[in-house]
């Protein structure tokens, strides 16, 4: 019985498929879009005949081949001239399936997977550029000039055996590859890597290397994009010369298609139930404090970095305007003593946010924080997306921020601000989205917090990259009867039960959903909240003015405080900013600002020395020893710092004391460094 079934030819069938008004319409339009690829989705095919869909998905390689003939077929029916002129140009049709009803997940895919189609979904880490690929070669015989043309499969170029000619006998195999006569095809590859979001708490996540052939499907996707690919699962082993193979395959994807996905995280609507629970919640007039109470329960106090991490979880409103965009998300640091729950709260941030990550300063991979071009071991480079670009439209943990890569110490001033990361080396030139709200944590530089030092001296990042954090905190180990008293009874509660002692008054699982939700509200100020924030900035700046402090607070601030208003009002999913959003705002901000070290009652403070710890004169004794070192490395490359010293006591007069403790300033804002021991250089 099953013969019979055999008999019906495959490739009638698709073409049958194809007949249908939907592929019609599509393999008419190809000519006009001059395209070769025709998209089918799977889910039709199934309607139109389940089971040459099924066996299009167990035997891709021979179905697929079906397909393009069927297609080409009927577009020779549809358009016969667009079809002649393919044919002229020896150009086929590729039928391209996308959307198969399952998605295979990635750290499930193995040897039942091999020679099968299979959709599989994640994040690309990596890409390498564009880089052709010779589908036949032609190889011009050194003896008689003859030409012999060899279609290429496999990894490596194949040459012919003999020479065509048959005049032409020679015992040696002597050819030149001829460039120009030989067809080639565009091809890239990509390593695809699980979803933050996807991942099992607490494991690494999966790769996938993806091989992509074709003008149609390559440069589809950057690092950082979320895509869907259909493709056949192959398993390759590789060579160690002189030995053979190896028995163990590593897998990979052909792609047959490929989809950029959207990367809002969590697009799918709370359930009406859920909906409800929401909405109820956000009647309730103390919503912040119940949300705040909810964060981290089993961490002790630090009811204002609470405070904050709501703010940074629900975010600002980006926005974007005709000539310029401005980042909506948020970003806060904690430093702090060892042992003050830092990293705690960051992984529980990683937990609750609905795309979190966590990561350290020195990053997982070797693209670190922003991104990396990396040399293959093949030869070539590839670009690859690091931590700042995984959590795009999310939020990025990073620990022990004060220990990243000198790369990133650079990269990260843009991907903070303008929530990009660029990249031109190698040949590859690249800008990716980072749209990431980044909370962070840092050790003191000196070990323990000095709270009579500023927080510049404090910490050893740059005053660039402080200057990017909306909101610092400072966490500080300092013996308090009463609270060490109430903290170690918290604690060891939570020894002996094995569970919180605080119940958080919404469920993780609810907050999330919350979270999401509030997302898609998008409040604007009202008369009252514009007021009291523009009458807080102003009498800041004027503050500062009357000192005759060059630089007050800057308009960075005036930003970081409509963020936090406008957070505060998503937490109780109102479209309308209040001026008590506005007070909320400001006074987390002076919080944040006394923290660090400043009296704000006074009014008397001037961002530029809280961040820099420096009046105007020092500064300016910075900016003179840094352009002399300039001057100087233009002559040696880099300089030796006791010449350095010795010119500038000369020049400037500057004690040499003075001026080592100017290099020393220099050296732990990362504006310098030393590239060896006794010689400094520009960053
Ligand atoms: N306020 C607190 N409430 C409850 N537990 C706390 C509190 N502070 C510290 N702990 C506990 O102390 C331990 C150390 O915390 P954690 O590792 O997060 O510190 P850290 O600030 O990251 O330190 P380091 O700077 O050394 O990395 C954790 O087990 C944490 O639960
Ligand atoms: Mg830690
Ligand atoms: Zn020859």
């Amino acid at each position: 019985m099953g013969e019979e079934l055999e008999a019906v030819d495959p490739q009638e069938r698709f073409q049958e498929f194809f007949k249908t008004e939907k592929y019609r319409q599509r393999i008419s339009q190809m000519a006009v879009a001059g395209r070769t690829s025709l998209i089918a989705d799977f889910e039709d095919l199934l309607i139109f005949d389940q089971r040459l869909a099924e066996e299009l998905r167990e035997r891709p390689d021979e179905h697929l081949k079906h397909a393009c003939n069927a297609a080409y077929a009927q577009l020779q029916t549809e358009d016969p001239e667009y079809a002649e002129r393919m044919a002229e140009k020896e150009e086929a049709v590729t039928v391209r399936i996308v959307r198969l009803l399952e998605t295979a997940q990635l750290r499930k895919l193995g040897s039942d997977h091999i020679g099968k189609l299979v959709m599989v979904e994640g994040i690309i880490v990596r890409s390498t550029p564009v880089r052709p690929m010779v589908m036949r070669a032609a190889f011009k015989c050194k003896r008689c000039g003859e030409v012999t043309l060899i279609d290429q499969t496999g990894q490596f170029l194949k040459a012919p055996f003999a020479c065509k000619n048959p005049s032409c006998v020679g015992a040696k195999r002597l050819f030149d590859f001829v460039q120009e006569e030989s067809t080639f095809i565009d091809s890239q590859e990509l390593r695809m890597q699980e979803r933050p979001e996807d991942l099992p708490p607490g494991q690494l996540p999966r790769a996938l290397h993806v091989k992509l052939v074709g003008s149609e499907i390559v440069d589809v996707a950057r690092p950082g994009d979320h895509v869907s690919i259909v493709g056949i699962i192959r398993a390759v082993s590789s060579t160690l010369p002189g030995v053979g193979k190896l028995r163990t395959f590593m897998l990979h994807v052909e792609t047959n298609s490929i989809e950029v996905l959207g990367k809002e995280p969590e697009i799918t609507l709370p359930s009406p139930e859920d909906e409800e629970k929401i909405l109820e919640l956000a009647k309730d007039p103390w919503i912040h404090r119940k949300i705040i109470n909810s964060i981290a329960p089993s961490i002790y106090g630090y009811d204002h970095i609470k405070e904050a991490i709501m703010y940074l979880l629900f975010g600002g409103v980006p926005k974007s305007l005709p000539d310029i965009t401005i980042r909506g998300e948020m970003n806060a640091l904690l430093v702090g003593d060892p042992g003050t729950a830092k990293s705690q709260l960051l992984l529980y941030v990683t937990r609750i946010a609905p795309r979190g990550l966590y990561t350290s300063g020195r990053g997982t991979t070797a693209a670190g924080l922003t991104a990396a071009v990396l040399r293959e071991k093949g030869g070539g480079m590839s670009l690859e997306a690091g931590a700042l670009v995984l959590a795009d439209k999310g939020i990025a943990c990073i620990d022990e921020i004060d220990k990243m890569r000198p790369e990133d110490r650079v990269a990260i001033h843009e991907a903070m601000e303008q929530h990009t990361v660029s990249v031109a080396k190698g040949g590859i030139v690249a800008t990716l989205n980072a749209r990431t709200a980044v909370l962070a944590a840092a050790n003191p530089a000196l070990g323990r917090y000095e709270p009579h030092r500023t927080i510049a001296d404090n910490i050893s990042l740059p005053v660039t990259i402080l200057s990017r954090f909306d909101l610092i905190f400072v966490l500080r180990d300092v013996p308090n009867k009463e609270l060490d008293d109430k903290m170690s009874e918290h604690i060891l509660e939570i020894h002996r039960k094995g569970l919180s002692p605080v119940e958080p008054p919404i469920a993780s699982e609810l907050l999330r959903k919350y979270i999401s939700y509030a997302k898609g509200i998008k409040p604007v100020l009202t008369e009252e909240a514009l007021r009291r924030l523009k009458d807080f900035y102003l009498a800041m700046r004027s503050a500062s003015e009357s000192e005759g402090s060059p630089v007050a607070i800057t308009a960075r601030q005036l930003e970081s405080l409509v963020r936090t208003a406008e957070a505060r009002a998503r937490v109780a999913l109102r479209k309308e900013i209040m001026a008590e959003d506005a007070e909320a705002a400001i006074s987390i901000m002076k919080r944040s600002l006394e923290e660090v070290g400043i009296d704000v009652t006074s009014y008397k403070f001037d961002i530029d020395i809280l961040m820099t710890g420096k009046p105007k004169s020092v500064r300016d004794k910075l900016q003179t020893a840094l352009s002399t070192l300039i001057e100087m490395e233009r002559d040696t490359g880099m300089v030796d710092k006791i010449s350095l010293l010795n010119e500038l006591e000369a020049k400037y007069k500057i004690p040499i004391d003075e001026g080592e403790r100017l290099l020393g300033q220099l050296l732990r804002e990362g504006t310098i460094y030393e590239p060896q021991g006794g010689y400094v250089k520009k960053t």
